[in-house]
């Protein structure tokens, strides 16, 4: 289960903080600060260059690409002072990762992808020991944790879903736009891939799929053309599925017409709600005595499984139509901030539009 960490702390071991690159503590500059892919290959691009450099760290000059998304409401609600531990269970290129570390926590960083890991430890090697990158599904959270000695955190932060990178990489199958393999996988050690799900489910079975995680109202339409055509000959490549789709779904403004479908297979290949759903229960047990949970969401499907969790463990009562009197409610493990979910503001949708959609959703642990 645990995840051969080495290869990542390889990249660090036997270097003071900061020792890659000239300096000896991480600089906090306050600026825009950069995030996920684009940035980690402008400095994959730029080490070269760099070499020697003493004027400020690598990081600093990442600053004119994205930040992570709510970066700052991410940090005032973990609030990563004072060396707190913080798992970080979507590690992806890094980014909040890297807000959490420049603000003094220790981050425990997790990502199932292997690129994503190899990508993020490279770049953060420059907080030494303060940064711990682990393999891993956050589903297996609690044994990831006690696998590195770990029994409780300070916070726990998902950002859900795929990083630009995974989707923009025509390899990885996620692209609805290039040609690649029906794959999906976030982590390809993983067997099942999109193609087997494409070609092998029955057409009810891809029917819930489109309709549950997709919420596609051409489900059953599409479903019947895909197991025509796969009579012929299996469904390979992305272009192919895209292609079936469009003849079927009418072309919105905006949204490619294989949008939803796309969705869809991803997260029944990934099984992404079963993961989120496991590691919220984890996280009660996981987090200390006033620990954060910060799960940022992009479609209303996870962010329906995070309110109702993060309302069922908040609300003190219980009340049901059959009962005299409400009752104390024994799950009651959590304090919400705030009952709504904080969005990101127009500056951030105009400057990232990738945010668009995006939720963020706090509870605090009693
Ligand atoms: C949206 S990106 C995270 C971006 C990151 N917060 C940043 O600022 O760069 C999501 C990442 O989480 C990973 N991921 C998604 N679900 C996961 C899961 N169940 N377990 C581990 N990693 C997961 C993906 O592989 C991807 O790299």
């Amino acid at each position: 289960m645990i995840i051969p960490i080495q290869p990542w702390l390889d990249l660090v071991n036997g270097k003071e903080p900061g020792a890659a690159f000239g300096r000896t503590s991480p600089p906090f500059s306050g600026l825009i600060l950069s995030t996920g892919w684009e940035a980690c290959e402008w400095m994959e691009a730029r080490r070269g260059d760099m070499a020697g450099f003493n004027h400020g760290g690598l990081s600093d000059r990442m600053d004119f690409y994205h930040d992570p998304i709510l970066g700052e409401e991410i940090l005032e609600a973990l609030q990563p002072a004072g060396g707190k531990q913080i798992f970080d269970g979507t590690l992806g290129g890094g980014g909040h990762a890297e807000l959490l570390l420049r603000h003094d926590a220790h981050v425990i960083g997790c990502d199932q992808d292997e690129a994503a890991l190899a990508h993020a430890t490279k770049r953060l090697a420059i907080y030494g020991d303060a940064f711990l990158p682990v393999r891993g599904n956050f589903r297996d959270m609690d044994l990831l944790l006690a696998g590195l000695g770990i029994g409780q955190v300070d916070g726990i932060l998902l950002d859900l879903g795929v990083s630009s990178r995974q989707l923009d990489d025509p390899a990885r199958g996620f692209s609805f736009r290039e040609d690649g393999p029906l794959d999906m996988r976030m982590d390809d050690r993983a067997a099942f891939t999109a193609r087997d799900l494409v070609n092998g489910w029955e057409e009810e079975e891809l029917i819930r799929v489109f309709r549950e995680y997709g919420e596609e109202r051409h489900a059953a339409r599409i479903a019947r053309e895909i197991v025509k055509v796969r009579q012929t000959k299996p469904l390979a490549t992305t272009l192919e599925l895209a292609a079936l789709v469009a003849r079927i779904v009418p072309k919105t403004s905006g949204k490619h017409p294989a949008t939803r479908v796309f969705q869809a297979v991803r997260i029944a290949v990934n099984g992404e709600l079963e993961a989120l759903e496991t590691a919220l229960e984890k996280s009660v047990g996981l987090l200390a005595p006033r620990g954060v949970l910060a799960i940022l969401t992009f479609h209303s499907l996870e962010d329906r499984i995070v309110k109702r969790f993060m309302h069922r463990r908040s609300s003190p009562w219980l009340d049901r139509p059959e009962w005299s009197e409400p009752r104390p409610n024994p799950d009651c493990c959590f304090h919400l901030p705030s009952r709504k979910a904080v969005a990101p503001d127009e500056a951030e949708t105009k400057r990232n539009s990738r945010s668009r959609s995006a939720k963020l959703r706090v509870a605090v642990k009693i």
